[in-house]
């Protein structure tokens, strides 16, 4: 068994990309953790005169290579980041790759804010995205509230580890049984 976690943040200290990481080391299972600083902004222009760019093919190769793919998203106004929206749209191009990209893999969503909803709004918002993709999605999600107060650097606190590696667990569960 082999994963992805996607975090949906381009910030140096980004919490996603930290809970990405705790999702990473909490299970034996590999686990990898990709970002999406490469990915430029999609413009159907630039697809048609220079095709796929090569940071876009890696990042489908690497989704292409997991069993399941965790998406870590940050909040934006009630929304995934335009980031993650717009490296969504890139890996659905060419039309012809959506399916075999994201058709029937098992798909998470978690996400961390310093708010009080741990990101359920982008979410609920990620899950109408992903339907859309293909994607089998996990019914159980990963919400992180107030993550100021649950990392250290990138240290997390005792209860957030022990959430962290249960979901993990049963996601690992949920995958394997695609
Ligand atoms: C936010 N933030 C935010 N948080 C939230 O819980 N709900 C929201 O709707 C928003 N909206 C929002 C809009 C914009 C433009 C920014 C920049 C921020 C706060 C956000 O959760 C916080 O900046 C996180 O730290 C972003 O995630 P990373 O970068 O730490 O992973």
């Amino acid at each position: 068994m082999k994963l992805l976690a996607v975090s949906g943040s381009l910030r140096k200290d980004s919490f996603n990309t930290r809970l990405a990481k705790l999702i990473a080391d909490a299970s034996n299972v590999d686990i990898d953790v990709a970002t999406l600083h490469e990915i430029p902004l999609y413009n159907g222009d630039d697809e048609a005169e220079t095709g796929i760019p090569e940071a876009v093919e890696t990042l489908r190769r690497r989704i292409k290579a997991a069993d399941g793919l965790i998406i870590v998203t940050p909040e934006y106004n009630a929304a995934m980041p335009g980031v993650l929206k717009n490296a969504l749209d890139w890996l659905t191009r060419p039309g012809e790759e959506m399916k075999p990209t994201f058709g029937g893999r098992p798909t998470a969503l978690a996400g961390a804010t310093p708010g009080a909803w741990g990101t359920a709004f982008a979410q609920a918002g990620a899950l109408i995205n992903l339907r859309q993709l293909g994607c089998w999605l996990f019914p159980d999600y990963l919400r992180i509230s107030k993550a100021g107060d649950r990392f250290d650097g990138d240290r997390a606190d005792d209860e957030l580890k022990g959430q962290v590696a249960g979901w993990v667990k049963r996601f690992v569960d949920f995958a394997g049984r695609g």
